[in-house]
């Protein structure tokens, strides 16, 4: 490894910390700078195996806040990987002001600090969710134009255009990545996958939107970390590199897996309003970074979904703590009228 000293924004996130774990275990050389809010989504519980870790440096601020990011930058830093975002689609819709603050002017100002500082690489974890929505056939690749539908969506895609200028303008070493949909250990449970196996865990209803039949790409985190390793490693400046599972599936089949692998009935299905402008297809041809830096997905699904199942169970303590306060103003905004307007019956199928 190359680099000495990494700054990981929004490290105590779900991907940012699987991120942290995953690079100390592979680099023990590494020193790594986590530099996270802990807004609503980060927890510093998610790394408590690294407490009293040398090469752990934890340091609680915002990326808005050019001070702090000033201070941590001029620590040596030789690279940036920037996870630090609001991540929740049906958040942005209810209000996208923080999505704006966070993941544009908050790239911005990372951008900034790490040209000034000399940094040798910045790695941007963007999402699939910047190409829009696909029809029934078809794939991103690094070529298909931007077109984003959701305010989430909308921020990510301003995000990558700012650190696609700066490398055009300044010549930063800047590369993005662009990744589909990630399961595993630690995400909150406002995603589909966690929300889903906790409300089956203690028996409550599972709100799929509409029909259930929309199409995500599915990938275990830990194969996401090992891309943005060999990105960090071996990525080009100024690329894109899509990342995906290869592993395309309906909500209303992973829904069926979650309850048949927790052995629940399917009776807690119900189907709800549709989430406004929601994205029909993501589908992502992975083939470049395969190509080019070797990488391939390594955890099937069923064997993924099952651990990942299995983590929830061992830590329905993290699941509750993480549930409570906000989490419940959420859950009743979100949920509560589309729950009592529900039903068990799949409504007409939607086109694409
Ligand atoms: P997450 O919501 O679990 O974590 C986000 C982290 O960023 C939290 O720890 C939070 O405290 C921190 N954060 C938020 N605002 C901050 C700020 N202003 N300053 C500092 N820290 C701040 O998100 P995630 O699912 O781990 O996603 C991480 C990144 O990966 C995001 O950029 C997201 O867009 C991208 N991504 C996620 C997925 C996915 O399926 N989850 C897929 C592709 C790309
Ligand atoms: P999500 O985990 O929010 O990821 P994204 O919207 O970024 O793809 O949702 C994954 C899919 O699951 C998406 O098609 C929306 C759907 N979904 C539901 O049907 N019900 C829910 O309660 C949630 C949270 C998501």
């Amino acid at each position: 490894m190359e680099y000495r000293r990494i700054l990981v924004t929004g490290g105590c996130g779900f991907i940012g910390s699987n991120f942290v774990r995953y690079m100390l275990s592979r680099h023990p050389e590494l020193e790594i700078w986590n530099l996270d809010a802990l807004t609503y989504a980060g927890n510093l519980e998610n790394l408590k195996d690294l407490e009293g870790d040398p090469r752990h440096h934890f340091v609680r601020g915002d990326i808005t806040d050019r001070a702090t990011v000033e201070q941590v930058m001029g620590q040596g830093i030789d690279a940036v990987v920037n996870f630090a975002a609001e991540s929740h689609v049906d958040r942005s819709i209810h209000d996208s002001t923080p999505f704006i603050r966070t993941n544009v002017l908050g790239t911005q100002v990372l951008l900034d600090a790490a040209r000034k500082h000399g940094v040798r690489r910045f790695i941007q974890i963007s999402t699939d969710e910047v190409y829009g929505s696909l029809g029934p056939t078809g794939y991103f690749t690094e070529e298909t134009p931007l077109a984003p539908n959701s305010p989430y969506s909308a921020s990510k895609a301003a995000a990558d255009l700012l650190v696609r200028a700066y490398h055009h303008t300044f010549g930063f070493p800047a590369i993005i990545t662009r990744c589909s949909n990630n399961y595993g250990p630690y995400q909150f449970p406002e995603k589909l996958i966690p929300l889903f196996i906790a409300n089956a865990l203690n028996d409550q209803p599972l709100p799929l939107y509409g029909d259930g039949l929309q199409v995500r790409d599915w990938i275990h985190v830990l194969d996401h970390c090992h891309a943005i390793d060999l990105v960090l490693q071996r990525g080009l400046p100024g690329e894109v590199y899509n990342v995906g599972g290869r592993c395309e599936k309906t909500n209303l089949e992973v829904t069926r897996t979650i309850l048949q692998l927790l052995g629940k009935p399917e009776s807690l299905i119900r189907f709800v309003e549709d989430r406004p402008g929601h994205d029909r297809r993501y589908a992502i041809d992975c083939s470049k970074i395969e190509r080019e830096l070797g990488w391939r997905p390594q955890v099937p699904f069923e064997e993924g979904l099952r651990e990942t199942i299995r983590w929830y169970q061992e830590h329905q303590d993290w699941v509750d703590r993480v549930r409570s306060g906000e989490y419940r103003r959420y859950y009743e905004l979100q949920y509560r009228d589309r729950l009592a307007r529900a039903s068990t019956e799949m409504p007409g199928s939607q086109p694409h």
